[in-house]
Formats: structure tokens, C-alpha cells, sequence
């Protein structure tokens, strides 16, 4: 993997540590304009990181050296690029109708076509009340009950088109904490209420005891009627049936779907309620658009492979270890926590797909949160603390259509805009400052950051924005050559949890814990008197 390539990165590395990113502006004239790509509604600037073109040579020939472009065909021809668990990764197929020709993917895509026609059947029947409750009500409100992707991406595009809503009410419960599914289920009405039990293995233990605990609150009033409220989704029907789902409320996706990866099928279903199913369609075409993208579009003027060669550069070679998530957009509020899992679930490995150790670092800690509320609250560390964090800006160029708010939204952008200028330039560019000897007061600059411009949040727009992020995190597994579709470490975990729950009700007295483990679980006993 530490090729040539990246011996002239770190090359590159060493001769640009103390230059300032503002000189490279001096240096290149056309630098805003080279170091930019557009692609129709959508603009990615990354002219203020400190990549200049030697460096953008090298980080292209290094992807290319990987052959990289073999590997994305590889991923949307089905091949198993999921090698340890020996599956494909074939999300895209989910939201490419069209290809469903004469391709070794005809197969699948025809089964695709019709299971996402009975889901719009039974959106569209919930949605106009044509499908009732087991009490005979309309559905009014919907709660999806699942956690990690399936709840992550759902409730990010529930939100995001919180305007588009023109459906029953949708509410998200995820967490085994009963404090959770308590707030929700308080304020509402058991005779009008559906339940998506979403999980795609149907064993997950949060979901499966929310989902339990949810049934019995529904069929207390409603008796057995009271299965009509529950709809499951998930690639494990036998367990859905075990579980009491009616086998007409089961919507199925393939175990190539990765959990993190899952929102444009079946997965989706809230997001569908919501807005509907051609607003629905919208979102998978702007997806498909940025497939044919990244599938076609040569390296350097890749949106996902560039990205993800940016974000290669700053975790793997300047060793910076986090990326800050930047939404000038509210709408977009849960994409940090979004992102967080489809990078550090993907790419958090240490591991390589031969199966042996690396010895570099793959993706950073993602985190964030939207502007203008996260300038008041972290951006002093940005700023002057003396780590450096990548930031990624995002940025709508238009916001809501009410003109009233508009003195708002130029707030919003010039914000965005002045946070990336005063990350390139520190204090040193503001006049009024020039005198300032004052240490405290001074900001170093020199902070790498990129911004992506979209015209606004609509369904198809935010359909690529997250084609874009799951593609950068696949190219980004390629570049540190790590299996982006497994997440193993989450097993262990798991594992000890039921250990331990088996050790408290006595199954297994004999477990092999920790003195501080054993000493914690006396003391919470005793806070609790059990
Ligand atoms: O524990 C991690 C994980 O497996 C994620 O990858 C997944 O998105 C989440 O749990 C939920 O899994 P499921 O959809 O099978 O309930």
C-alpha cells in the first residue's frame, strides 16, 4: 500500500508544513477556479486546503496506481467486495430503475423494481387512509423503531424535508433506554398509531425489546386487531414472522444492503410516508445521478474521489485526527451523526482486506454540528487550539421560499463564509487587529477547510449529497485498502453485554470479569436495591 505515491505525498508533506495556504492563492491565479468541481446544482470548493498541484498530481496517481476505478466498477457490478463477510455491496441497485437491461444485474434489478412497487402500494394506502389501524383509524402518526442505519439515514431525510411532509406524523425511537420510547409513546394514540420495526438482521436487542414493549401498549387496547399497527422491514422474514408481523406487513431487502447504507429501500418507508412516493423518487434519481458520476467521471474531477483523497491526505498523511462536519443548513442537523457512522463504522479498521495489520491511520473522528449554533459553541477550538481540524462546510444557496426570512439566510451565508476566511487567515488579514501584540487574541490560521454549495435541500438534491458522502467513504476504504462494508468490532461488545446480563440473572455466575466491573455492578445494586 505505502507505494511510491506515498513517499512523495509525505515528500510533499514535509516541503509545505509551514506554508500558508493564503500563498498559494499568490502563486496559481486561477487556483479558486482549478481547485473546484461542478456538477450541475452542486459546487465543491477545495482551494483553501494546503493541496497545492504537485500534490494533487500525486494524490491522483496514487489512486490511479490502485486502480481504483476498477474497484468502483467492481462494487456496482455485484462483485463481493465485502470479503469477510462474502457479500456484495449493491445499495446503488436500490436507486437504478433504469438499469434493467440485459446487465448480470437484470436479475435483481427486476425483483428491485417490484418490491419497491408493493412498498409505494402500501405508502400510498396508508397515506390516504385506505389502509386502517386495527381499531378502523386512519393512521396519524408512524414510529420507526430501529437504531444505527436503521434509524440514522431515515430520520436525517425525514428531517431534511420536513417541508415536503404531507403524511402522517413520523416519530423515531432507537435507544434500549426506556426514557426513549416513553417520550414518544406519551403523546400518542395507540388506535392511530403504525410501528416500523426496521432491522435488518431482526435481532438487535434495542429494537427487538422496543418493538416488544411497543406491541404490548398497542394490543392491550386493540387485542390481536392490534397487529395491523406493526409493519417490519428487515432481510430476516422468518424472524419477522416469529415475531408476529403479519406476512403482508413484511418488506424484505438483500443482506448485500449494508445497515449504514440501507435508506433508499425499504429501509426508506418513513421517509416515504412522509413525503410521498414521487418526492421519494426524486430523492433515489439524485442518488442515481451521482452514481453515474463516480461510475463514469475521470479521477481528478470525481466529487466522491476527490473528497475522499482530501480526506486520505489530511487523516493519512499530515495525520490530522478528526474531521469536523459543518452544515450551514439546519435542515441537514443530523448529518454529523449520520456521517459519523458511515465513516467510522466503515472505516474505522486497522485491519487491511489481505487481512493484515496496518500501521497508518484510516478515518478520522467525525463530528460536528450545523452553523451558526456550533461558532458558539466549539469553533474557539477550531481557532485557537493547537490541533488542526479539517472542516467541511456545507452550504444551501437558497433556504426557504419565504422571501420575509431572506435577511436571515445572507446571515447564514456570509457566517459559512466568513468562518472558512478566518480559518485560512487567522487575525493577521483583519486591519482592525494589525496592532494587536496581545497572544490571547490571536488566531493562528492556516486551518484547511472545504465547502460544498448546493442551490437547496429538495429530495433529488439531497439524494446526492448522500450518494456523494457514501461514495467518498467506499473511495476513502479503497485508498487505505480496508473492507468499508464490514463492522466486526460492534460484536464484541455485544457479546459481553449478554455475558453479563446472563451473570446477573444467575444463568452463568461463573463470567470472567474485571474487579472494576464486578465492584461497579455491586455498587449499582445497592443504589438500586435489587
Ligand atoms: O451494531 C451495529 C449495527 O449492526 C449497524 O451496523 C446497524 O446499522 C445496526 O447495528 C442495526 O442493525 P439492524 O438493522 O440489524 O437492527
Amino acid at each position: 500500500m505505502q507505494n511510491i505515491y506515498w513517499d512523495l505525498l509525505k515528500k510533499n508533506r514535509e516541503k509545505s508544513k509551514d506554508r500558508r495556504i493564503e500563498t498559494l492563492f499568490q502563486s496559481d491565479k486561477n487556483r479558486f477556479k482549478e481547485f473546484a468541481i461542478e456538477i450541475e446544482d452542486l459546487y465543491f470548493d477545495y482551494s483553501k486546503t494546503n493541496i497545492d498541484s504537485e500534490t494533487l498530481k500525486n494524490l491522483i496517481a496514487y489512486a490511479k496506481n490502485l486502480k481504483i476505478m476498477n474497484s468502483i466498477n467492481a462494487m456496482f457490478e455485484g462483485e463481493k467486495i465485502n470479503v469477510t463477510e462474502k457479500r456484495s455491496a449493491l445499495h446503488t441497485a436500490l436507486r437504478n430503475f433504469k438499469a434493467n437491461d440485459l446487465t448480470n444485474l437484470y436479475k435483481i434489478n427486476k425483483k428491485l423494481l417490484v418490491r419497491f412497487k408493493d412498498l409505494s402500494k402500501f405508502c400510498n394506502q396508508i397515506r390516504t387512509g385506505q389502509k386502517k389501524s386495527g381499531s378502523g383509524s386512519k393512521f396519524t402518526d408512524v414510529v420507526n423503531i430501529g437504531i444505527g442505519g436503521s434509524e440514522l439515514g431515515p430520520k436525517l431525510v425525514t428531517a431534511a424535508l420536513s417541508e415536503y411532509h404531507n403524511g402522517p406524523k413520523i416519530h423515531f425511537v432507537s435507544n434500549i433506554d426506556p426514557s426513549d420510547i416513553l417520550k414518544i409513546i406519551k403523546n400518542l394514540d395507540p388506535n392511530k398509531t403504525l410501528f416500523i420495526i426496521s432491522s435488518k438482521s431482526f435481532t438487535t436487542t434495542e429494537t427487538i425489546n422496543n418493538a416488544k414493549k411497543a406491541l404490548k401498549w398497542v394490543c392491550e387496547i386493540l387485542g390481536s386487531n392490534g397487529l395491523k399497527n406493526f409493519v417490519a422491514v428487515c432481510s430476516a422474514k422468518e424472524k419477522a414472522l416469529d415475531f408476529g408481523i403479519l406476512k403482508e406487513n413484511i418488506f424484505e431487502f438483500d443482506e448485500w444492503v449494508g445497515g449504514r447504507f440501507s435508506v433508499w429501500g425499504p429501509i426508506g418507508l418513513p421517509v416515504m410516508l412522509s413525503i410521498g412516493t414521487d418526492q421519494f423518487k426524486n430523492f433515489l434519481e439524485g442518488a442515481s445521478q451521482i452514481d453515474n458520476h463516480f461510475k463514469n467521471e475521470e479521477v481528478s474531477y470525481n466529487i466522491p474521489i476527490i473528497l475522499a483523497l482530501i480526506g486520505f491526505w489530511h487523516s493519512s498523511i499530515c495525520q490530522y485526527s478528526s474531521r469536523a462536519i459543518l452544515p450551514y443548513d439546519s435542515k441537514l442537523e443530523y448529518l454529523p451523526t449520520y456521517l459519523q457512522q458511515l465513516d467510522m463504522e466503515s472505516n474505522g479498521k486497522s485491519v487491511n482486506l489481505n487481512g493484515e495489520r496496518i500501521n497508518y491511520p484510516t478515518t478520522p473522528v467525525i463530528w460536528g454540528h450545523i452553523g451558526t449554533n456550533s461558532q458558539h459553541a466549539f469553533f474557539q477550538f477550531l481557532h485557537q487550539s493547537n490541533q488542526v481540524i479539517p472542516c467541511e462546510f456545507l452550504l444551501g444557496a437558497n433556504c426557504l421560499d419565504n422571501k420575509y426570512y431572506d435577511s436571515h439566510h445572507l446571515q447564514l451565508i456570509v457566517n459559512c463564509l466568513a468562518q472558512s476566511e478566518a480559518l485560512m487567515f487567522g487575525i493577521k488579514n483583519e486591519t482592525q487587529f494589525k496592532e494587536e501584540t496581545n497572544q490571547h487574541r490571536n488566531c493562528d490560521g492556516n486551518k484547511p477547510s472545504t465547502i460544498l454549495i448546493y442551490k437547496k435541500i429538495t429530495p433529488k438534491i439531497l439524494g446526492k449529497l448522500l450518494a456523494i458522502f457514501e461514495h467518498r467513504t467506499f473511495a476513502e476504504g479503497l485508498l487505505w485498502n480496508v473492507n468499508s462494508f464490514d463492522q466486526w468490532g460492534v460484536e464484541l461488545g455485544k457479546n459481553i453485554a449478554r455475558r453479563l446480563t446472563d451473570s446477573i440473572s444467575q444463568k452463568d455466575r461463573n463470567n470472567n470479569f474485571s474487579k472494576s466491573t464486578l465492584n461497579l455492578l455491586n455498587k449499582i445494586r445497592k443504589y438500586k436495591n435489587f
